[in-house]
């Protein structure tokens, strides 16, 4: 069967409550009855309440961009899982590019996060990828082979059916350079036979593998009709609310 492709927007740290408001405002009309696709916004933590609130009734998830691994505790500026279903939060993304490189994030925390994402029943968005020196020194493989396999440790096949992950090539990613279909389809290939191993060949085969870098409306198509791309993760192309739709209509 099919995979059903996901359209997620990441926006980083752009937005207050009430431009989230104003781009679901334009944005919703634009997608009505859109339903080819699953679609998600991922706002800053402060703006979760207000988008889940915009979104009320519609289908379209809600996903922050980080998670603590514990219930609580004393962990000064965390959430935690279980904090990010009460506001209504649907979808949590994890080990972005970004959070790898600026705040310390590794395959460990990532495998940590996402144990308390699946276990809180939150649909979790894992992302992966090189960067630019790894993919010219040929080591593109064996860097998604390893973070594919420490973000997995220990999780089983079933309680991974929700897993999502996420292809972002860190040279794609704000650069305006985007990494051709067959580039992320080959990337994709070593990640889903990577999942297969780690889950179960079936959970693996069912698993979404979004390719996320510089996705824009004119480069959609050709990236979401490849057979392997079950979805994309946008950034700067998502803060604009047509521009997010002409994404999500490829
Ligand atoms: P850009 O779409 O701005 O390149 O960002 C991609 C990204 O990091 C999505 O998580």
């Amino acid at each position: 069967m099919a995979r059903k492709k996901l359209m997620a927007a990441n926006w980083k740290m752009y937005k207050t409550p009430q431009q989230a408001q104003e781009f679901l405002r334009a944005f919703l009309p634009l997608v009505e009855g859109h339903s080819r696709d699953e679609i998600a916004i991922c706002p800053p933590f402060v703006c979760l309440p207000a988008v889940v609130e915009a979104l009320a009734g519609q289908s379209i998830g809600v996903g922050a961009q980080n998670l603590h691994w514990e219930k609580e505790g004393a962990y000064t500026g965390e959430v935690s899982a279980g904090m990010l279903v009460a506001v209504g939060c649907t979808h949590v993304i994890i080990g972005h590019s970004e959070r790898r490189q600026y705040f310390g994030e590794t395959d460990e925390t990532v495998n940590r996060k996402l144990q308390a994402a699946l276990a809180a029943g939150l649909t979790p968005i894992v992302c992966v990828g090189e960067v630019l020196q790894e993919r010219e020194s040929g080591l593109t493989e064996d860097v998604l082979r390893r973070q594919c396999q420490r973000g997995l440790r220990g999780i089983s096949g079933d309680q991974a059916r929700t897993l999502v992950i996420a292809y972002e090539p860190v040279w794609a990613i704000g650069t305006g350079k985007t990494a051709t279909p067959q580039i992320a389809a080959e990337a994709h290939v070593v990640i889903r036979a990577e999942a297969a191993k780690a889950l179960s060949k079936a959970v693996a085969e069912d698993m979404r593998i979004l390719y996320g870098g510089s996705v824009k409306p004119d480069n959609a198509k050709a990236l979401m009709s490849e057979r392997e791309i079950d979805g994309a993760l946008v950034g700067g192309a998502s803060l604009d609310p047509k521009s997010f739709a002409a994404i999500v209509k490829w």
